[in-house]
């Protein structure tokens, strides 16, 4: 798979620094990001950014990505993947988790030390994110993690078969507050549906969000699923994967701004229907 997008950047109206993920971008997207944004087959809950690297993210993702990641392209033109095959990928069979949007990898990197009998796969399209979490790893030596450089919605739809995760993670996704961009928030009605079916019987569906009116609107798609298709329902029993997350950079500033963090812990029911 090529190296041919441009950088994708997270959503507007997020709070903090214009290099993180999360973040606001510049105004002004160049004629190249536009071009990019046309061709693109469906609204996104990202949008296109150039993202630099530092040396030292440069040098993680030079040495440790050919190992660790795996690019899927971003194109109207694109060819679909087949599914992984995840066993080959750990070299192991274990429970397995995706995260939707690891951002700089922080929570990843520190469930997967706490969680060492658990594979985590990291979807990210930000590349200096991913690049971070490579030197987290490296430095945690950590060997459960892997990566991808896509869209989760595409990584789920093709390389995810039906019925094998063990954990879908979203830590704060991009909220999109204006109504106009509601279309774009990664968590839809037939995001939920996707996920459920992605799930096996008794997987775990995590959310995590500090916007409120993202909230209610994921409560409000939580509660009007269709119970005839693959959904998820309030796990009220202990969960087997960690629901502990670190307290991240982007968290800690929700909470001295006075935002609080809606947690969603939600289950493939055992027997659908
Ligand atoms: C607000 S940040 C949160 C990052 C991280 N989960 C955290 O808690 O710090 C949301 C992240 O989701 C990523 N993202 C948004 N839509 C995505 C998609 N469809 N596929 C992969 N990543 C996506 C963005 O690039 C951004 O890094």
């Amino acid at each position: 798979m090529s190296e041919q997008h441009p950088e994708p950047q997270p959503g507007p109206d997020t709070p903090g620094k214009p290099d993180e993920p999360g973040n606001p971008a510049p105004d002004g997207a160049s004629p190249e990001d536009v071009d990019r944004s046309r061709l693109f087959p469906r609204v996104t809950s990202f949008r296109f950014r150039r993202g630099t690297l530092t040396p030292g993210q440069q040098r993680n993702w030079d040495t440790l990505w050919p190992q660790l990641g795996q690019d899927l392209e971003i194109g109207r033109d694109r060819i679909p993947q087949p599914q992984l095959d995840i066993a080959g990928l750990f070299g192991r069979e274990a429970p397995t988790v995706l995260e939707v949007g690891s951002g700089t990898g922080v929570s990843t990197a520190a469930m997967a030390t706490d969680e060492p009998g658990v594979n985590t796969i990291a979807v990210e399209v930000y590349k200096p994110g991913l690049a971070q979490l490579l030197g987290l790893i490296d430095r945690g030596g950590l060997t459960n993690v892997r990566l991808i450089r896509g869209d989760a919605m595409v990584v789920l739809t093709e390389l995810i078969a039906p019925g094998t995760l063990d954990g879908v993670r979203v830590f704060f996704p991009d909220p999109w507050p204006k109504s106009r961009h509601h279309k774009r928030r990664f968590l839809q009605s037939g995001t939920i549906e996707l996920i459920a079916d992605r799930l096996r019987p008794g997987g775990i569906l995590h959310i995590a969000t500090d916007h409120a009116d993202y909230a209610v609107w994921i409560a409000e798609i939580l509660a009007t699923q269709d119970r005839d298709r693959p959904h998820v329902i309030p796990l009220t029993t202990d969960s087997p994967l960690s629901l502990t997350r670190p307290t991240t950079k982007f968290e800690g500033r929700a909470e001295r701004e006075g935002r609080r963090v809606n947690e969603f812990v939600y289950t493939r029911p055992l027997e659908d229907g």
